[in-house]
Protein backbone atom coordinates (compact mmCIF):
# COMPACT_ATOMS: atom_id res chain seq x y z
CA UNK A 1 0.00 0.00 0.00
CA UNK A 2 1.20 3.52 -1.17
CA UNK A 3 0.68 5.85 1.83
CA UNK A 4 -2.06 4.90 4.51
CA UNK A 5 -5.26 5.10 2.96
CA UNK A 6 -7.43 1.70 3.15
CA UNK A 7 -5.69 -0.30 6.15
CA UNK A 8 -8.42 -1.84 6.92
CA UNK A 9 -9.82 -4.71 4.68
CA UNK A 10 -13.03 -7.09 5.02
CA UNK A 11 -13.26 -10.69 3.05
CA UNK A 12 -16.71 -11.69 2.75
CA UNK A 13 -16.80 -15.63 3.23
CA UNK A 14 -20.90 -16.46 3.82
CA UNK A 15 -23.49 -17.35 1.11
CA UNK A 16 -25.23 -20.51 0.46
CA UNK A 17 -22.90 -21.57 -2.29
CA UNK A 18 -26.09 -22.80 -3.70
CA UNK A 19 -24.36 -23.40 -7.19
CA UNK A 20 -22.03 -25.76 -6.18
CA UNK A 21 -24.60 -27.78 -4.20
CA UNK A 22 -23.90 -30.87 -3.47
CA UNK A 23 -20.53 -30.33 -3.05
CA UNK A 24 -21.34 -27.20 -0.24
CA UNK A 25 -24.39 -28.90 1.32
CA UNK A 26 -21.74 -29.64 4.39
CA UNK A 27 -18.82 -27.76 3.60
CA UNK A 28 -17.88 -23.79 2.86
CA UNK A 29 -17.01 -23.20 -0.44
CA UNK A 30 -14.42 -20.65 0.37
CA UNK A 31 -12.93 -23.72 1.89
CA UNK A 32 -12.56 -25.76 -0.66
CA UNK A 33 -9.36 -26.90 -2.54
CA UNK A 34 -8.54 -24.95 -5.59
CA UNK A 35 -5.65 -26.88 -6.52
CA UNK A 36 -3.07 -26.75 -3.06
CA UNK A 37 -4.57 -24.45 -1.02
CA UNK A 38 -8.55 -23.17 0.24
CA UNK A 39 -10.29 -20.95 -2.61
CA UNK A 40 -10.32 -18.01 0.03
CA UNK A 41 -6.58 -17.91 0.03
CA UNK A 42 -6.86 -16.40 -3.05
CA UNK A 43 -8.95 -13.00 -2.15
CA UNK A 44 -6.63 -12.71 0.98
CA UNK A 45 -3.62 -12.70 -0.96
CA UNK A 46 -5.06 -9.85 -3.24
CA UNK A 47 -5.86 -7.58 -0.10
CA UNK A 48 -2.52 -8.85 1.01
CA UNK A 49 -1.00 -7.84 -1.88
CA UNK A 50 -2.83 -4.00 -1.91
CA UNK A 51 -1.20 -3.73 1.27
CA UNK A 52 -4.39 -3.82 3.42
CA UNK A 53 -3.43 -5.92 7.13
CA UNK A 54 -6.15 -5.23 9.17
CA UNK A 55 -8.83 -7.59 8.12
CA UNK A 56 -12.29 -8.48 8.94
CA UNK A 57 -13.04 -12.12 8.07
CA UNK A 58 -16.92 -12.28 7.60
CA UNK A 59 -18.45 -16.02 7.61
CA UNK A 60 -21.52 -18.03 8.37
CA UNK A 61 -21.91 -19.24 12.15
CA UNK A 62 -21.21 -22.82 11.59
CA UNK A 63 -18.14 -21.99 9.35
CA UNK A 64 -16.06 -19.67 11.63
CA UNK A 65 -14.31 -22.16 13.48
CA UNK A 66 -13.35 -23.88 10.86
CA UNK A 67 -12.23 -20.30 9.45
CA UNK A 68 -10.36 -19.38 12.94
CA UNK A 69 -8.21 -23.07 12.62
CA UNK A 70 -7.53 -21.95 8.78
CA UNK A 71 -6.17 -18.67 9.70
CA UNK A 72 -5.97 -17.67 13.51
CA UNK A 73 -5.70 -13.97 13.94
CA UNK A 74 -2.96 -14.24 11.28
CA UNK A 75 -0.02 -13.16 13.21
CA UNK A 76 1.93 -15.65 11.52
CA UNK A 77 1.05 -13.88 8.29
CA UNK A 78 1.89 -10.27 9.46
CA UNK A 79 -2.17 -9.51 9.68
CA UNK A 80 -4.37 -8.85 12.24
CA UNK A 81 -7.14 -10.49 11.21
CA UNK A 82 -10.72 -10.47 13.34
CA UNK A 83 -13.85 -12.49 12.68
CA UNK A 84 -17.86 -11.58 11.98
CA UNK A 85 -20.42 -13.52 11.27
CA UNK A 86 -23.46 -12.97 8.93
CA UNK A 87 -26.64 -14.91 10.36
CA UNK A 88 -27.94 -14.72 7.22
CA UNK A 89 -27.39 -14.18 3.37
CA UNK A 90 -28.76 -10.69 3.41
CA UNK A 91 -26.26 -10.00 0.58
CA UNK A 92 -22.28 -8.27 -0.29
CA UNK A 93 -22.97 -5.34 1.64
CA UNK A 94 -24.56 -5.82 4.21
CA UNK A 95 -20.16 -6.59 5.39
CA UNK A 96 -20.41 -2.79 5.53
CA UNK A 97 -23.27 -3.19 8.21
CA UNK A 98 -21.51 -6.23 10.12
CA UNK A 99 -18.38 -4.19 9.70
CA UNK A 100 -19.20 -0.94 10.99
CA UNK A 101 -17.54 -0.75 13.94
CA UNK A 102 -14.53 -2.28 12.85
CA UNK A 103 -14.82 0.04 9.84
CA UNK A 104 -14.62 2.75 11.99
CA UNK A 105 -15.56 5.31 9.90
CA UNK A 106 -12.13 4.93 7.86
CA UNK A 107 -11.68 3.83 4.39
CA UNK A 108 -12.01 0.09 3.79
CA UNK A 109 -11.22 -2.43 0.88
CA UNK A 110 -13.86 -5.69 0.36
CA UNK A 111 -13.19 -8.72 -1.06
CA UNK A 112 -15.40 -11.47 -2.25
CA UNK A 113 -13.70 -14.85 -1.00
CA UNK A 114 -14.51 -16.61 -4.10
CA UNK A 115 -12.53 -14.41 -6.40
CA UNK A 116 -9.25 -14.80 -8.32
CA UNK A 117 -6.62 -12.26 -9.28
CA UNK A 118 -3.66 -12.95 -11.26
CA UNK A 119 -1.21 -10.55 -13.47
CA UNK A 120 2.06 -8.55 -13.75
CA UNK A 121 -0.02 -5.32 -13.61
CA UNK A 122 -2.11 -6.37 -11.20
CA UNK A 123 -0.26 -4.50 -8.49
CA UNK A 124 -0.03 -1.27 -9.82
CA UNK A 125 -3.67 -1.51 -10.42
CA UNK A 126 -4.26 -2.21 -6.86
CA UNK A 127 -1.77 0.31 -5.90
CA UNK A 128 -3.70 2.83 -7.49
CA UNK A 129 -7.58 2.06 -6.11
CA UNK A 130 -6.01 1.76 -2.78
CA UNK A 131 -4.39 5.20 -2.84
CA UNK A 132 -7.32 6.91 -3.90
CA UNK A 133 -8.89 9.19 -1.25
CA UNK A 134 -12.03 9.90 -2.30
CA UNK A 135 -15.05 8.14 -3.33
CA UNK A 136 -15.37 4.45 -4.49
CA UNK A 137 -13.18 2.49 -7.06
CA UNK A 138 -14.06 -0.53 -8.85
CA UNK A 139 -12.01 -2.61 -11.12
CA UNK A 140 -13.60 -3.56 -14.44
CA UNK A 141 -12.76 -6.84 -16.69
CA UNK A 142 -13.61 -7.27 -20.71
CA UNK A 143 -15.65 -10.20 -20.67
CA UNK A 144 -17.37 -12.25 -23.32
CA UNK A 145 -20.77 -12.63 -21.47
CA UNK A 146 -21.37 -10.56 -18.64
CA UNK A 147 -24.76 -10.82 -18.11
CA UNK A 148 -24.72 -12.84 -14.92
CA UNK A 149 -22.09 -10.04 -13.42
CA UNK A 150 -21.89 -6.97 -11.83
CA UNK A 151 -21.74 -4.81 -15.24
CA UNK A 152 -20.18 -0.51 -15.73
CA UNK A 153 -20.23 1.51 -18.64
CA UNK A 154 -17.42 3.66 -18.94
CA UNK A 155 -17.45 6.93 -21.50
CA UNK A 156 -14.70 7.63 -24.00
CA UNK A 157 -12.42 9.03 -20.72
CA UNK A 158 -13.17 6.30 -19.16
CA UNK A 159 -15.47 7.27 -16.84
CA UNK A 160 -18.32 5.32 -14.83
CA UNK A 161 -21.27 6.16 -16.90
CA UNK A 162 -23.68 3.38 -15.85
CA UNK A 163 -23.68 0.36 -13.38
CA UNK A 164 -25.93 -2.69 -13.04
CA UNK A 165 -26.40 -5.97 -11.03
CA UNK A 166 -27.20 -9.15 -13.73
CA UNK A 167 -28.81 -6.47 -16.17
CA UNK A 168 -30.78 -9.53 -18.80
CA UNK A 169 -29.39 -6.87 -21.38
CA UNK A 170 -25.58 -5.84 -20.89
CA UNK A 171 -24.62 -2.00 -21.77
CA UNK A 172 -21.42 -3.27 -21.94
CA UNK A 173 -18.67 -5.59 -21.92
CA UNK A 174 -17.26 -4.99 -18.78
CA UNK A 175 -18.06 -7.08 -15.69
CA UNK A 176 -17.23 -5.73 -11.99
CA UNK A 177 -14.83 -7.97 -9.77
CA UNK A 178 -15.40 -8.85 -6.62
CA UNK A 179 -12.73 -6.72 -4.51
CA UNK A 180 -13.65 -2.55 -4.39
CA UNK A 181 -12.21 0.26 -2.18
CA UNK A 182 -14.49 2.56 -0.77
CA UNK A 183 -13.52 5.61 1.55
CA UNK A 184 -15.12 7.02 4.76
CA UNK A 185 -18.64 7.57 3.34
CA UNK A 186 -19.77 3.76 2.82
CA UNK A 187 -20.84 2.83 6.07
CA UNK A 188 -23.35 5.56 5.59
CA UNK A 189 -24.60 5.12 1.82
CA UNK A 190 -24.86 0.98 3.31
CA UNK A 191 -27.42 2.42 5.88
CA UNK A 192 -29.71 3.63 3.46
CA UNK A 193 -29.73 0.67 1.52
CA UNK A 194 -32.92 -1.36 0.80
CA UNK A 195 -33.42 -4.68 -0.17
CA UNK A 196 -33.39 -5.97 -4.40
CA UNK A 197 -35.91 -7.40 -6.22
CA UNK A 198 -33.92 -10.43 -4.82
CA UNK A 199 -34.00 -9.39 -1.23
CA UNK A 200 -29.91 -8.65 -0.95
CA UNK A 201 -28.37 -5.87 -0.25
CA UNK A 202 -26.49 -5.29 -3.22
CA UNK A 203 -22.68 -4.13 -3.11
CA UNK A 204 -24.17 -2.89 -7.03
CA UNK A 205 -26.23 -0.31 -5.70
CA UNK A 206 -23.21 0.94 -3.07
CA UNK A 207 -21.64 1.42 -6.43
CA UNK A 208 -24.39 3.40 -7.78
CA UNK A 209 -24.61 5.74 -4.92
CA UNK A 210 -20.76 7.03 -5.44
CA UNK A 211 -21.68 7.23 -9.22
CA UNK A 212 -24.23 9.17 -8.46
CA UNK A 213 -22.21 11.65 -6.84
CA UNK A 214 -19.69 11.44 -9.42
CA UNK A 215 -17.00 9.64 -7.19
CA UNK A 216 -16.89 5.92 -8.73
CA UNK A 217 -14.00 5.25 -10.41
CA UNK A 218 -12.91 2.50 -12.71
CA UNK A 219 -9.54 0.91 -12.90
CA UNK A 220 -10.15 -1.05 -16.25
CA UNK A 221 -8.14 -4.10 -16.16
CA UNK A 222 -4.98 -4.33 -18.13
CA UNK A 223 -5.58 -7.75 -20.82
CA UNK A 224 -2.63 -9.12 -19.05
CA UNK A 225 -4.66 -9.54 -15.49
CA UNK A 226 -7.01 -12.72 -15.65
CA UNK A 227 -9.89 -12.48 -13.01
CA UNK A 228 -12.15 -15.74 -12.11
CA UNK A 229 -15.15 -15.32 -9.90
CA UNK A 230 -14.96 -19.24 -8.98
CA UNK A 231 -18.31 -19.62 -8.02
CA UNK A 232 -19.78 -22.78 -10.28
CA UNK A 233 -18.86 -25.91 -10.87
CA UNK A 234 -16.70 -24.71 -13.92
CA UNK A 235 -15.81 -21.98 -12.61
CA UNK A 236 -14.23 -23.62 -10.08
CA UNK A 237 -12.39 -26.39 -11.77
CA UNK A 238 -11.04 -23.12 -14.49
CA UNK A 239 -9.49 -21.47 -11.70
CA UNK A 240 -7.44 -24.63 -10.25
CA UNK A 241 -6.65 -25.38 -13.86
CA UNK A 242 -5.18 -22.40 -14.31
CA UNK A 243 -3.43 -22.33 -10.57
CA UNK A 244 -1.86 -25.75 -11.19
CA UNK A 245 -0.73 -24.44 -14.74
CA UNK A 246 0.90 -21.19 -13.43
CA UNK A 247 3.06 -23.41 -10.92
CA UNK A 248 4.13 -26.06 -13.16
CA UNK A 249 4.97 -24.31 -16.29
CA UNK A 250 6.52 -20.98 -13.87
CA UNK A 251 7.15 -22.73 -10.70
CA UNK A 252 5.20 -19.58 -9.35
CA UNK A 253 2.29 -20.04 -6.70
CA UNK A 254 -1.03 -17.61 -7.37
CA UNK A 255 -2.38 -17.04 -4.01
CA UNK A 256 0.35 -18.05 -1.37
CA UNK A 257 0.11 -15.71 1.80
CA UNK A 258 2.66 -17.07 3.47
CA UNK A 259 5.01 -16.34 0.71
CA UNK A 260 3.32 -12.86 -0.14
CA UNK A 261 3.84 -11.82 3.94
CA UNK A 262 7.27 -12.68 3.48
CA UNK A 263 7.79 -10.26 0.06
CA UNK A 264 5.74 -7.75 1.78
CA UNK A 265 8.25 -7.54 4.57
CA UNK A 266 5.62 -8.33 7.44
CA UNK A 267 7.43 -11.42 8.59
CA UNK A 268 11.13 -12.48 8.48
CA UNK A 269 12.77 -15.74 6.28
CA UNK A 270 12.99 -17.66 9.84
CA UNK A 271 9.57 -16.91 10.49
CA UNK A 272 8.25 -18.00 6.80
CA UNK A 273 10.63 -21.17 7.25
CA UNK A 274 9.09 -22.27 10.06
CA UNK A 275 5.91 -22.21 8.76
CA UNK A 276 7.16 -24.04 6.03
CA UNK A 277 7.84 -26.88 8.24
CA UNK A 278 5.11 -27.17 8.95
CA UNK A 279 4.06 -28.70 5.45
CA UNK A 280 5.98 -31.48 5.05
CA UNK A 281 5.14 -31.37 1.32
CA UNK A 282 5.45 -29.55 -2.32
CA UNK A 283 3.75 -26.20 -0.94
CA UNK A 284 6.49 -26.41 2.35
CA UNK A 285 9.34 -27.28 0.24
CA UNK A 286 8.54 -24.25 -1.98
CA UNK A 287 8.73 -22.06 0.77
CA UNK A 288 11.16 -23.12 2.38
CA UNK A 289 12.88 -22.21 -0.81
CA UNK A 290 12.02 -19.11 -1.06
CA UNK A 291 13.35 -18.47 2.95
CA UNK A 292 16.56 -20.32 2.09
CA UNK A 293 17.40 -17.66 -1.35
O1 LIG B 1 -17.68 -12.09 -8.58
C1 LIG B 1 -18.08 -10.82 -8.96
C2 LIG B 1 -19.57 -10.60 -8.79
O2 LIG B 1 -19.88 -10.89 -7.42
C3 LIG B 1 -19.94 -9.15 -9.15
O3 LIG B 1 -19.77 -8.93 -10.53
C4 LIG B 1 -21.39 -8.86 -8.77
O4 LIG B 1 -21.67 -7.51 -8.97
C5 LIG B 1 -21.62 -9.21 -7.30
O5 LIG B 1 -22.97 -9.02 -6.93
C6 LIG B 1 -21.24 -10.65 -7.03
O6 LIG B 1 -22.13 -11.49 -7.75
P1 LIG B 1 -22.31 -13.04 -7.39
O7 LIG B 1 -23.63 -13.50 -7.89
O8 LIG B 1 -21.12 -13.78 -7.88
O9 LIG B 1 -22.33 -13.02 -5.81
P2 LIG B 1 -22.44 -14.27 -4.87
O10 LIG B 1 -23.84 -14.34 -4.35
O11 LIG B 1 -21.87 -15.48 -5.51
O12 LIG B 1 -21.52 -13.87 -3.65
C7 LIG B 1 -20.19 -13.49 -3.84
C8 LIG B 1 -19.37 -13.83 -2.61
O13 LIG B 1 -19.87 -13.17 -1.45
C9 LIG B 1 -19.33 -15.30 -2.28
O14 LIG B 1 -18.00 -15.61 -1.96
C10 LIG B 1 -20.23 -15.47 -1.09
C11 LIG B 1 -20.19 -14.11 -0.43
N1 LIG B 1 -21.48 -13.70 0.18
C12 LIG B 1 -22.55 -13.46 -0.64
C13 LIG B 1 -23.75 -13.06 -0.11
C14 LIG B 1 -24.92 -12.78 -1.01
C15 LIG B 1 -21.58 -13.56 1.54
O15 LIG B 1 -20.60 -13.79 2.28
N2 LIG B 1 -22.78 -13.15 2.07
C16 LIG B 1 -23.88 -12.90 1.31
O16 LIG B 1 -24.93 -12.52 1.86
Amino acid sequence: MTDGEHARGMLLLGGSGSRLYPVTLAVNKHLLPVHDKPLAYYSLAVLMLAGVRRILLITRPQDRDAFQMLLGDGSHLGLQLEYAVQSQPRGIADAFRIGAEFIDRQPVALALGDNLFWGESLRSHLANAAARREGASVFGAKVVDAAGLGVVEIDADGRAVSIDEKPERPRSSIAVPGLYFYDSQVTEFAQQLQPSARGELEITDVNRMYLERDQLHVELLNDDVVWCDAGTPSTLQAAADLVRSIDERDGVKIGCVEEIAFRQEWITATQLDSLARRYENQYGEYLRAIAAA
